[in-house]
């Protein structure tokens, strides 16, 4: 299985590491082309490999971690996923800077001093959109919940972190469980997407942001 990943930032550089710890197989991309990941792919050996957008979808596997206002366009024009899986790793956020941005004077976001706001989906979750970005893939909503940092220390405070995931297809997913497990956290099922994935989303998804461990 090869596994590909969808932007080079925060995310998609921290799932690589993980991936590269476990020798597995990946194609990562990003806006800029592969020529700029050269050092990132220098650092994380040879089972990482830099490619094109269109190289890191056409993978068995594919995490899309791209920011929100990026995904339309990035997944717009990609081959057809045919049953392949789609890691949903985005949140529904936007960022403004707070010291410039009449945004910040919005006193109905909760989250406005931090410079962040949730994007209006119009009722749907985050994950029945990329679903209608991916049309024919498997998605699954997993690494996403949480800050990028935990990724680094699967195994912290005598126990193992809780990663939560979820989607519509059992294979799917124990696909994607494996992944977390053989990484050594400890994946929890939160169900069909539309039962976890508004869970586990940020900004306000109960289940986000919140760090759990499995002691
Ligand atoms: N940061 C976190 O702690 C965290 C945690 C969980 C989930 N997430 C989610 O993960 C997603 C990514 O967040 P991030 O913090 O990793 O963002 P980021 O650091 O800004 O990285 C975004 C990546 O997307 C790439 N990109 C943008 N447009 C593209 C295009 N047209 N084609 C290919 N690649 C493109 C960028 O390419 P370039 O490098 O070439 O600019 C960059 O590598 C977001 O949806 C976020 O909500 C983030």
């Amino acid at each position: 299985m090869t596994i590909g990943i969808i932007g080079s930032g925060a995310l998609g550089s921290n799932f690589a590491r993980i991936l590269a710890k476990l020798g597995l197989s990946a194609i990562i991309a990003n806006s800029r082309g592969p020529a700029s990941l050269a050092d990132l792919v220098n650092e994380l050996g040879p089972s990482v490999k830099a490619g094109t957008v269109e190289e890191a979808a056409s993978a068995d596997m594919v995490l899309v971690a791209v920011r929100w206002v990026d995904a339309e366009k990035v997944l717009g024009s990609l081959p057809a996923w045919n049953g392949r899986i789609v890691i949903d790793g985005t949140n529904p956020v936007e960022s403004f800077d707070p010291a410039t941005s009449p945004d910040a004077d919005d006193a109905s976001n909760p989250l406005a001093a931090y410079g962040i706001k949730a994007i209006d989906l119009g009722g749907k979750n985050s994950s029945q959109v990329i679903q209608q970005f991916v049309p024919g893939a498997r998605v699954v909503k997993a690494f996403n919940h949480n800050d990028v940092n935990v990724l680094k220390e699967p195994e912290t405070a005598g126990g193992k972190r809780v990663l939560f995931y979820s989607g519509d297809d059992a294979a799917a997913k124990a696909e994607v469980r494996g992944i977390m497990e053989a990484a050594g956290f400890f994946p929890i099922d939160l169900g069909a997407l539309d039962v976890g994935g508004p869970l586990a989303s940020l900004p306000f998804g109960t289940l986000s942001t919140h760090n759990f461990v499995r002691i």
